[in-house]
């Protein structure tokens, strides 16, 4: 009997094959995970959108990649020297992914169970923190933030969010009356739509905001836009949280 040669390219497909569907499209070793991906080759086409606005050399760095999936930013965080890479998702299956990724392109990085709200339970921060596509996904998505804020980032976060509506932003006051209304009819309101049944075919997406949400939430959350190298893509920097924000105690101050 034959021995199976685990490098071989047809070995390499029958495995990949077999951890699929993969939203992930990696190569690895000749073989593409996800080469009918509905956005393209995805997620690369998009890293090429926002690569250099993520620091080239990682040396000494620790990084956190919340949902990620088949591994593909946990691993191309790898590449930029890393000293640590933590990937998290709360789906096996792509976890099973993004292990079986990294062992074939040869990366050292963990990869854990763990929801988004369990994120206090990691006790550690992260220089650079990676929230790639999952704000949408999420029923509590300003919880989540809020709980990235206070148990996890430490300086980076690097943010992306489907987008849907405007893309314009909307000078909104600090305040408005009771009686003030149009300003909520202004498309460019921060808005976020919320999907009762299902999006692209897709269950798990429950809410759509514009742009003007997504960044109204980032600053809210306690995190500076320090750029916006792609349309929904944020590079923020953690600040104190503004008064009101915080995913566990009323801020100092405020009414029971
Ligand atoms: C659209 S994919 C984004 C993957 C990757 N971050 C990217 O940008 O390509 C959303 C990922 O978030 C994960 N996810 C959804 N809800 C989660 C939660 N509550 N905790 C952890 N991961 C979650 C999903 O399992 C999925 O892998």
């Amino acid at each position: 009997m034959n021995a199976i040669d685990p490098t071989s390219i047809d070995e390499i497909r029958r495995r990949a094959e077999a951890l699929g569907p993969w939203f992930h499209n990696i190569e690895l070793g000749g073989v593409w995970t996800a080469p009918n991906h509905f956005l393209g080759n995805y997620p690369a086409v998009k890293w090429q959108r926002f690569a250099d606005a993520v620091p080239q050399d990682l040396t000494g760095k620790s990084v956190l990649d919340i949902g990620c999936n088949g591994g593909f930013y946990s691993i191309e965080m790898k590449k930029r020297g890393a000293s640590r890479v933590l990937g998290v998702d709360f789906d096996d299956t792509y976890l099973a992914q993004a292990r079986f990724a990294a062992q074939q392109t040869g990366h050292d990085i963990e990869f854990r169970k763990l929801s988004v709200y369990d994120l206090g339970s990691l006790g550690e921060r992260f220089d650079i923190v990676l929230f790639m596509g999952v704000l949408y996904h999420l029923r509590h998505p300003l919880l989540a933030l809020d709980l990235i804020h206070e148990h996890v980032a430490k300086d980076m976060l690097v943010f992306q969010s489907m987008q849907r509506g405007s893309a314009e932003s909307f000078p909104v006051e600090e305040n408005y009356t009771f009686w003030e209304t149009e300003h909520f009819d202004d498309p460019r309101y921060p808005k976020m739509h919320f999907i009762e049944h299902r999006y692209a075919d897709d269950p798990t997406n429950w809410w759509a905001p514009n742009a003007a949400c997504v960044e109204a939430m980032l600053r809210s959350a306690g995190f500076e836009i320090v750029q916006h190298p792609e349309t929904e893509v944020y590079i923020c920097r953690r600040v104190d949280a503004p008064h009101g924000a915080g995913a566990v105690y009323p801020a100092k101050g405020s009414t029971p």
